[in-house]
């Protein structure tokens, strides 16, 4: 059976993962890859539906549990319809955010119980996990202001700092407990350097 790559971008807001994904899109596909560029929360109908529900409303719209159910119940979705056929059919698959988001938006930042997240991840994803995690690291408060300059998912900017500085750490100790899977961008450089950074790493795991 073919099976395809999986890569999860992750960060806290305003890192730049869109540009980063877009560029990595292109020079894949000019190297003749079969790639999907997919995010979530999202990334098929029933869990863009889902999304309008996250992103949206105030900051304590729902409890960091809540939120975390509705983030598994929009991944299942789009990981059956939309992630593995796409890896099933050899494809590179380029998720912007992925589980990691959720250990570290709900868990980290929020306070929903890491047993419950591991327990989700064990029974939803079934395996479905990324080949290559590309965080993107950069101080919680350049993010934010990056983030606020652009406009955007606002529920979750609207948290405070102090929250965006547990989930970077959040984000920082999935690395150090998980370093064949994660790799650590240091994200706050001039953007073609970021670029430079990601496609080497890339490069290095396709071809193992
Ligand atoms: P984004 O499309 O700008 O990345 O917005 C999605 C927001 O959802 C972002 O603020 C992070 C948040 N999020 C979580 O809190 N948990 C998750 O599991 C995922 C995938 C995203």
């Amino acid at each position: 059976m073919t099976q395809g790559f999986f890569i999860s971008f992750e960060g806290g807001e305003g890192a730049g993962k869109s540009t980063q994904i877009r560029r990595l899109a292109e020079r894949l596909q000019a190297a003749g890859h079969d790639v999907v560029v997919t995010r979530e929360p999202g990334g098929s109908p029933g869990a863009e539906a889902i999304r309008e529900l996250l992103v949206n409303g105030a900051a304590d719209r729902w409890s960091p549990v809540t939120e975390t159910l509705l983030m598994y119940a929009a991944r299942r979705d789009h990981v059956e319809r939309v992630i593995r056929p796409a890896l099933a059919r050899g494809a590179v698959v380029l998720c912007d955010r992925f589980a990691d988001s959720t250990r570290a938006y709900q868990g980290a930042g929020g306070d929903a119980p890491a047993s419950l997240i591991a327990s989700l991840e064990d029974h939803v994803l079934s395996g479905t996990v990324p080949d290559l995690t590309l965080i993107l690291d950069l101080p919680a408060e350049i993010g934010l202001e990056r983030a606020e300059a652009r406009g955007g998912a606002a529920r979750f900017e609207s948290k405070g700092l102090a929250f965006h500085e547990r989930l970077r750490a959040g984000y920082l100790e999935i690395a150090r407990r998980e370093p064949e899977r994660c790799v650590v961008i240091e994200a706050n450089a001039d953007i073609d350097a970021v670029t430079a950074a990601i496609s080497r790493t890339v490069d290095q795991r396709l071809e193992r």
